[in-house]
């Protein structure tokens, strides 16, 4: 019998910037946008940024994955949404927001909810002493992405050991407990959420979520499509 053919990748990786090169870009407040075709050739596209909102840091590493999942956008369950597989505007504002914000973040115990490709999570660990950051999704290759981005970072300000992902479904309060050796649901001091309301649907489970992951005295900053709110 012929050995299968082996499928030829569309294009090889490319180097990686110069890190000399994108600390100078980032210097200057840029944000390096790479188009790489995948070798996978059920994948059309992936980004990879090298992002920076503070002058004179080290640059953040956020991929977008452009996935070889074929079902709807949309699709009926949570764990079928595909829309944390790219960066929304919201999540740019926010991570500006952040490097504001630090100083109140400081030694705080912050989530991310529906956090997609964790570009606030990752600039909470970058720009603040956050004492612990968990980024929370639901779909699959999402998470995936997100541990791959926390890795890509890890070298960055020990950012990897404050860092957690976590599946969380706000549709199903059993996966509200982030660590199960704790007795009750853990809570924590700032919940972060970008561009999360766009299904009415899921409107009431996203506030039984935060009902649930934060204590009286507790922020929640959140941004929409268009505006920055802060509950507290
Ligand atoms: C429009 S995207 C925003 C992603 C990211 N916050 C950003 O601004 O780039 C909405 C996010 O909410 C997540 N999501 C949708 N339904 C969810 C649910 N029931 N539980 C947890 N996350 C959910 C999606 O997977 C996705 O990552």
């Amino acid at each position: 019998m012929a050995a299968p053919e082996e499928q030829a990748p569309l294009q090889e990786e490319e180097e990686p910037l110069d890190p000399v090169l994108e600390m100078q870009l980032c210097a200057r407040g840029q944000v390096v946008r790479e188009l790489r075709l995948s070798v996978d050739p059920n994948v059309v596209q992936k980004y990879e940024h090298v992002m920076c909102f503070k002058p004179d840091t080290p640059p953040l590493h956020v991929d977008e994955i452009a996935t070889s999942w074929f079902g709807k956008v949309f699709d009926k369950r949570a764990e079928d949404d595909t829309t944390g597989i790219q960066i929304w505007a919201a999540s740019l504002v926010m991570a500006y927001w952040i490097v504001d914000l630090a100083p109140e973040l400081d030694g705080k115990r912050v989530c991310e909810l529906g956090a997609g490709c964790g570009l606030p999570a990752l600039a909470t660990l970058a720009y603040s002493d956050a004492k612990q950051v968990v980024m929370t999704d639901v779909f699959e290759p999402t998470l995936e992405n997100l541990r791959a981005n926390v890795k890509r970072n890890g070298d960055n300000n020990s950012m990897a050991s404050r860092a957690a992902v976590h599946c969380l479904d706000w549709t199903k309060p059993e996966t509200y407990r982030i660590d199960p050796d704790v007795a009750v649901d853990q809570q924590f001091d700032v919940l972060l959420g970008c561009d999360l309301i766009y299904d009415n649907a899921l409107v009431q489970p996203l506030i039984n979520t935060i009902r649930a992951l934060l204590p009286v005295g507790g922020t929640f900053y959140y941004v929409s499509g268009g505006k920055r709110f802060v509950f507290i």
